[in-house]
């Protein structure tokens, strides 16, 4: 690698400000951040920067579903990644939003170069309006029946049950997801950026770069295809920036969230005197990276080059896409428990395991990755506490307690020492190359060369013998040079450990420099265990507490282990099972919950609050006053929107398909149902 210094500029996606960060969304916040921090440890001028992403239907409209403004939604949702992102040990050098006034004004300009440079034009469509709510509907904001396949409940652009995509005009008995009021085609007129009249600069730009072969394909599907103009306007109301010139219009979200990543980066130079235009003006030298999913390359790949390009602006040098997050071999689910929030991760577990499992995994193909916990109990505890810090823990106490702290003037075995200089190079090509993966593999043969050396050089032993005092000094010692060289070749993975790894061996914050910097004669400083092994019961306390009621479950029976016909119970367990008349004394929907209902039930000598899968079902409105039967005696479980004290009963495959159970006239509210 040719050590002149670079200027960097690396983005990760900016995550949509009405969520919490998921490990699905940690891949790629570590992925980058490890990219940075080998970078920065090279030597070159690096900078990260992210923001929230915070326009769009979705933030307003759950803005509103809270009953806040969406600024306030914006800042709360801010608060919470950035402590996340802190949690994981992703170090941005700056995290800002795209509701921000550099935002709006890089949007403004970027918007009024393409109108004048002619690549902006009008046109007037038809799009699905909620008469109710009065406002346009995006796709997603209509639900129907499947053309294809006959599915009720799909959203208006694809269908989840046989993949089918179409337009939402196709949909059966179409309805609003808002209001339930039967969408109307209504005209407005729209702006649409050509992005048709760039294929000739996105080819070049696909032939100056060194693009992943994956990137390379799409985009030369797309290519064939054929650019169509995209949409970049919203009418009123939308939560973003109104358009100049077109009152009542607003520009499309994901407009100005890609200039968010200038945006973040222009209020971090504003912020520290750095001179934007050397990173982000047209003839600027410096690389300009994003890291992104997948999901997300069109825009990254067509719209945002073409739009930079049209505005005579630099363009991207590259974009880094990766793949999903499975975990087990599945999708990640909330009802299985896989669906962890970073928060939630934090609770149990230490965020380094993580970002070494991810390491482990990642390469440099837009590839899925999978989460298995079994591997990852294995991996984690075999090479990082077995074999890593274990070469720290065998060495250190002989130098601190016999040696007074001091480390040998002589390398015992300068033949292996350099060996593991030697592979410097090879593992910062495979940093800059983003094979972490090859990475850790190339570390954990190190790792296990430097514990062979300890087995056979047996320390412990020397010990015992009288005389053998300086041996055993350089035998530990050089246990020490060889952690010290792993420890730099982890530091971007391993922030927070290998930093507790520099106060133990008393040195600065190690760069990549200090590989040959061997510390003979210095002192060190005494071993604090820098990594406890993963326990499985803390993943299992994760998982479990990540569990949530399958919102499509039915109220009652269906949510458990289904008995089969012919499965016999006793009298004894059907004994066991209180059953109650319970009256509903109040019914109302849950913020957020697409198919619960908050139930406040009376039974009799106690009040109870149930969540009930019945919406699609029931208007909670005409379920108050009625009597039903309920298990009075289940545990409590604890949801994401409180605590569910019971179940109520109820016949059918579940959807709109539930009938609850209703005891006859007479029984009252308490009565025992035997
Ligand atoms: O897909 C998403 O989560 C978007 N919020 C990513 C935006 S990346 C960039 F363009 F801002
Ligand atoms: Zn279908």
């Amino acid at each position: 690698m040719s050590d002149a210094k670079r200027n960097i500029l690396v983005t990760s996606a900016l995550p949509y400000a009405n969520g919490p960060i998921h490990i699905g969304h940690l891949v790629e916040y570590i992925q980058t951040d490890i990219w940075v921090r080998f970078q920065k440890m090279w030597g070159h001028r690096c900078y990260y920067v992210c923001a929230d992403d915070a326009h769009g239907t979705p933030i307003m409209l759950r803005a509103e579903q809270d009953g806040i403004t969406p600024e306030q939604l914006i800042e709360r949702t801010a608060a919470e990644h950035q402590q996340d992102f802190a949690g994981f040990a992703v170090e941005f050098d700056n995290y800002h939003s795209t509701h921000s006034p550099e935002n709006r004004e890089i949007s403004e300009l970027i918007y009024s170069r393409l109108r004048d440079a002619g690549y902006i034009v009008k046109k007037t469509i038809s799009q699905a309006y909620d008469p109710a709510k009065e406002m346009f509907l995006p796709d997603r904001f209509i639900r129907g029946t499947c053309p294809r396949c006959k599915t009720v409940d799909q959203y208006g652009d694809s269908c989840e049950s046989c993949g089918a995509t179409y337009a939402p005009t196709d949909l059966i008995d179409a309805v609003s997801a808002l209001s339930g009021a039967p969408p109307e085609l209504r005209e407005s007129e729209h702006l649409f950026f050509t992005l048709g009249r760039f294929e000739g600069m996105l080819k070049a730009w696909l032939a100056d770069n060194d693009l992943q072969a994956g990137v390379v394909n799409k985009l030369q599907e797309w290519f064939d295809v054929g650019l169509q103009d995209w949409d970049i306007s919203r009418d009123a109301p939308y939560f973003g920036f109104e358009i100049p010139d077109m009152p009542g219009k607003y520009f499309y979200v994901w407009l100005d969230a890609p200039i968010g990543y200038l945006a973040s980066f222009r209020n971090l130079c504003e912020r520290e005197g750095i001179d934007f235009e050397a990173f982000c003006g047209v003839n600027s030298d410096a690389e300009m990276y994003h890291f992104i999913g997948k999901d997300i390359m069109y825009f990254h790949t067509l719209f945002w080059p073409a739009m930079l390009s049209g505005a005579g602006m630099r363009t991207p040098t590259n974009v880094f896409a990766h793949g999903f997050l499975t975990v087990d071999g599945h999708k990640m689910s909330k009802s299985r428990g896989t669906f962890v929030m970073a928060k939630t991760y934090l609770d149990y577990l230490n965020p380094e395991y993580l970002r070494y499992y991810f390491a482990a995994k990642l390469g440099s193909a837009i590839e899925d990755i999978d989460l298995n916990f079994e591997d990852f109990e294995l991996r984690v505890n075999s090479d990082l506490v077995g074999k890593v810090v274990n070469i720290a823990s065998r060495c250190a106490g002989f130098i601190v307690k016999r040696f007074d702290g001091s480390l040998s003037e002589e390398i015992d075995r300068p033949e292996l020492l350099r060996e593991f200089h030697d592979a410097a190079d090879q593992i910062a090509g495979y940093y800059e190359g983003r094979e972490y993966g090859r990475a850790m593999r190339e570390v954990m043969a190190l790792a296990d060369r430097a514990n062979q050396y300890i087995d056979e050089r047996r320390p412990w032993e020397m010990a015992k013998i009288a005389g053998s005092d300086d041996e055993m000094q350089r035998v530990c010692s050089m246990g020490i040079f060889l952690f010290r060289v792993l420890a730099i070749y982890l530091k971007p993975v391993l922030p927070v450990t290998m930093a507790n790894a520099e106060v133990f061996l008393g040195c600065a914050s190690l760069t990549w420099a200090d590989v040959e910097r061997t510390p003979v004669g210095q002192p060190i400083n005494k071993f604090k265990p820098l990594m406890q092994r993963v326990e499985r019961d803390q993943i299992e306390k994760m998982i479990e507490s990540s569990k949530e009621q399958p919102e499509n479950a039915a109220p009652a029976s269906t949510e458990a282990t289904v008995a089969e016909f012919g499965d016999e119970i006793s009298i004894d367990d059907f004994a066991r099972i209180d059953l109650r008349v319970a009256l509903i004394e109040d019914a109302a929907h849950v913020d957020g919950a697409d198919k619960l209902v908050r139930l406040s039930l009376d039974i009799g000598d106690q009040k109870r609050q149930v969540f009930a899968g019945i919406k699609q079902a029931y208007d909670p409105a005409s379920l108050i006053g009625r009597h039903v039967v309920m298990v009075a005696n289940l545990a409590p479980r604890k949801m994401r929107f409180g605590v569910s004290e019971g179940m109520v009963l109820g016949a059918g495959p579940g959807g709109e398909d539930i009938f609850l159970i209703e005891p006859d006239r007479g029984a009252t509210p308490g009565m025992r149902v035997k």
